[in-house]
Formats: structure tokens, C-alpha cells, sequence
């Protein structure tokens, strides 16, 4: 008789999880805790039917669960219907970094603990960012597209290709990715560096930067918070948004903000799809506002077929660079991950409950932090 049941859900691995075993974020490899975990006397069930929420293999097994398992690539949204028909759960672990798909204040109410791996893909999300920028800004897409095709129209690309040198890029949101992004960004030799954030960067991370920049392009780089958002958008050729989604982010990025940003800006949003508004961003591609945008995130995920990301395009036929949220599972980021999902289960088996600060997003009814989406030291 098993001490209780330990639910992970993640996406089918098929045919990649027998080619490469490292894809631990797979069903089939189910974050290779399953020994450990049955070594505790715990049982382990894994599936990857989430939805639709009711009818699913999570609903079915919720019903006696203790623990969740979850990543934000496939996620389980944890309603609040959901927990109140999981009347054993007391933990839902977040297999990466964010947890707005746990309804954290149903959470608190029954005192449930929200833990996620904080940092185990920042810096592969901060790559995924610098990419998006490079894929937008220099056209890559559509030049590729003309490689394998056969084509040869060096006018086609050139209309809509820019150089990163020289750009004035932000970002919404300045914590350990949006941090990641200002420092890869001094590579580029951009004119100036904004951040909007509920705090201020400590004056020894912007010295840094400085230093970094001093070195590297021999110049006294600018590097400035911004307090208003709708100033920094209009000072910006590209913006990042790099905040968590709560309640005062959702939507954050709509058709009144969009109005503040430059003629032709790029976009790129690998934090959360619910942070932009989908449609508004979409038309914003196709109008001219701006001349492309780069997700890696979406709501919900997977993504309808008929997302209105899915097909807007610029007026060259470009602007696209979506990706189905990728950007945080790199075989490195899922080796940090699983080691952090097992962790936090060493530390629940043994009672001691000390998990990392850094990890903790709702414990003992309560938030770990003021607000959730403050910085977690
Ligand atoms: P972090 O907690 O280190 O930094 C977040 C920063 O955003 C903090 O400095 C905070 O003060 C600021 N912030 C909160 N609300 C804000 C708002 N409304 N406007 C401006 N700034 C705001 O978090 P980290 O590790 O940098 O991750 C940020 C987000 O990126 C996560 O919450 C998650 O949603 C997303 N993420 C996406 C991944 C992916 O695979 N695409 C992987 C990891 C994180």
C-alpha cells in the first residue's frame, strides 16, 4: 500500500523520447523520478490528458492525489474547480518557472504549497529572447524560406532587414531573464538599454553592464529605468516583456499600450501569452504598428489551430516568428529542472519542508513573497 499518489503530467515524448533519452520533460521519461519516488513509497501515475478540464485522465486521478507535477510547456491548469475536487492534494510542483496556471489564491485557501524550480531556465529563455530579436530584426524567416525553396531574391529579404547595432531595446520586467537579455544584449552594440519594473536593478548589476559594455563596444552605454511604460514602448525600436502573468499583467500589452510604441517596433514575448492581448498584438503585425512579433508563449497551450498568432504576418508576408513554448525546455534546462522537481519531493518525504526561498510561491496559505511577481531573491 502505497503512502499516496504522486500525479505528473507532461507531453507525449513518441518516437523523440525513444531517440534521445535526455528529453526528460516526456512522459515516456517521466523526469526520470520515477524510482525515486516509488523508493519513498510513493506511487507515481504520469499522463498527458489534461483536457478538456472534467473529463480527463488528470480529473480522474486528482481525486486522491497529494502531489501535482506540472510544467508550463503542457500545462494542467489547476482551476479551482479542480482543487476542490482533489480533496488530498497539498502540493503542486512546477516542473521550470511560473506558475499563473495554478489558481494560487484557491491554493492558499487550502493550504496547498505552489513550489517551481526558480532560475532552471532563465538563461535558456534569455537565448530563445536574443534569437527572436535576431529572427525578427534581420528577417531570418522568410531568407531561410527562400534557401530551401530555391529562390533567389535578395530585394524580397533586404526591404525588411535591420541591423541590432544602434537599437534602442527594453524590457518589460528586469528579473533574472530580463536581466539575462540587458547583458546578451551589450554583444549588439545597442544605443541604449531600458527596463520597466516594479524595482529598481541593485546599482552594482547595472555597474556591470556598464563595465561589460565599456569593454566590449568602448562606450558609456545608457542604461535607464523607465517609470512610465507608455514612454519606454515610444523610446523603443524592440521591446521584451520579461514579467511573470498575474493580475496586473494580464493584458498588459493591448491596443491602448500599443498605441504608444514606435511606427515598426518588434515585439517578443516568451513570458506568457496572456500578457499580450492576441488579437491586438496580431492586428498591430498586420497594420503596420509593428513590423513583427516573436511568442514562444500562448493561452491556452497547446494553442488552437486557429490562434490569431498562428497566421498574422507583416506587409511583406513576414514579421512571424511564434514558436509553441520551447524557449525554456532545452535538454540542459530539463536536466536543471527534473533535479529541482526532485528536490523539492527529497524535501517534502522528509518532512522538513526546507525548500529554496527562491522556490517557494505559496506556502502555508499564504504568498512566499508580498505580491507574487515581486522579484524572488
Ligand atoms: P523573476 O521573478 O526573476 O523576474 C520577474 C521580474 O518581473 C521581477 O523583477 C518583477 O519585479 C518584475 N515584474 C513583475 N510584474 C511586473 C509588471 N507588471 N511589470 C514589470 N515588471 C514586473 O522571474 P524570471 O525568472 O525572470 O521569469 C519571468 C517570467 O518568465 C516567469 O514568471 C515566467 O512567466 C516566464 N518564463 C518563461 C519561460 C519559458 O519557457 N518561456 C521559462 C521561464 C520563465
Amino acid at each position: 500500500m502505497s503512502k499516496g499518489k504522486v500525479l505528473l503530467v507532461l507531453y507525449k515524448g513518441g518516437e523523440h523520447a525513444k531517440q534521445e533519452s535526455k528529453l526528460l520533460g516526456s512522459l515516456e521519461n517521466e523526469l526520470g523520478i520515477r524510482k525515486f519516488v516509488e523508493d519513498n513509497g510513493y506511487e507515481l501515475v504520469s499522463t498527458d490528458d489534461k483536457d478538456p478540464e472534467g473529463s480527463s485522465q488528470v480529473d480522474k486521478e486528482l481525486a486522491d492525489a497529494e502531489i501535482i507535477i506540472t510544467t508550463p510547456f503542457f500545462p494542467a491548469y489547476i482551476t479551482r474547480e479542480r482543487i476542490a475536487k482533489a480533496p488530498k492534494l497539498k502540493m503542486c510542483i512546477t516542473a521550470g518557472v511560473g506558475s499563473d496556471h495554478i489558481d494560487l489564491n484557491a491554493a492558499n485557501e487550502r493550504k496547498i504549497s505552489v513550489i517551481e524550480v526558480t532560475g532552471s531556465n532563465v538563461q535558456s529563455v534569455a537565448e530563445h529572447v536574443i534569437m527572436t530579436m535576431l529572427v525578427l530584426v534581420r528577417n531570418f524567416t522568410a531568407a531561410h524560406q527562400q534557401a530551401i525553396d530555391g529562390s533567389w531574391d535578395i530585394a524580397g529579404i533586404a526591404k525588411d532587414s535591420y541591423d541590432m547595432e544602434g537599437k534602442v531595446f527594453s524590457t518589460i520586467g528586469a528579473g533574472r531573464i530580463g536581466y539575462r537579455v540587458l547583458e546578451r544584449l551589450i554583444a549588439f552594440n545597442p544605443k541604449k538599454l531600458l527596463y520597466y519594473d516594479y524595482q529598481e536593478l541593485p546599482k552594482d548589476a547595472v555597474d556591470r553592464l556598464k563595465q561589460v559594455s565599456k569593454i566590449f563596444n568602448d562606450n558609456d552605454l545608457e542604461i535607464e529605468r523607465v517609470v512610465s511604460l507608455e514612454e519606454m514602448v515610444a523610446a523603443s525600436d524592440v521591446v521584451t516583456v520579461n514579467c511573470p502573468l498575474h493580475e496586473k499583467s494580464k493584458g498588459l500589452v493591448n491596443k491602448q499600450l500599443l498605441s504608444h510604441f514606435k511606427d515598426g517596433a518588434w515585439l517578443v514575448n516568451t513570458a506568457r501569452g496572456a500578457i499580450c492581448v492576441a488579437e491586438d498584438v496580431a492586428e498591430a503585425v498586420e497594420n503596420g504598428k509593428l513590423r513583427g512579433y516573436g511568442g514562444d508563449v500562448w493561452y491556452p497551450q497547446p494553442a488552437p489551430k486557429d490562434h490569431p498568432w498562428r497566421s498574422f504576418r507583416n506587409k511583406y508576408g513576414a514579421g512571424n516568428a511564434m514558436t509553441p513554448h520551447v524557449s525554456g525546455t532545452s535538454l540542459d534546462a530539463q536536466a536543471r529542472y527534473a533535479a529541482g522537481v526532485k528536490n523539492i519531493l527529497e524535501s517534502y518525504y522528509t518532512g522538513k519542508h526546507d525548500y529554496r526561498p527562491q522556490d517557494v510561491i505559496v506556502i502555508n496559505g499564504d504568498y512566499a513573497t508580498k505580491a507574487y511577481g515581486e522579484r524572488k531573491k
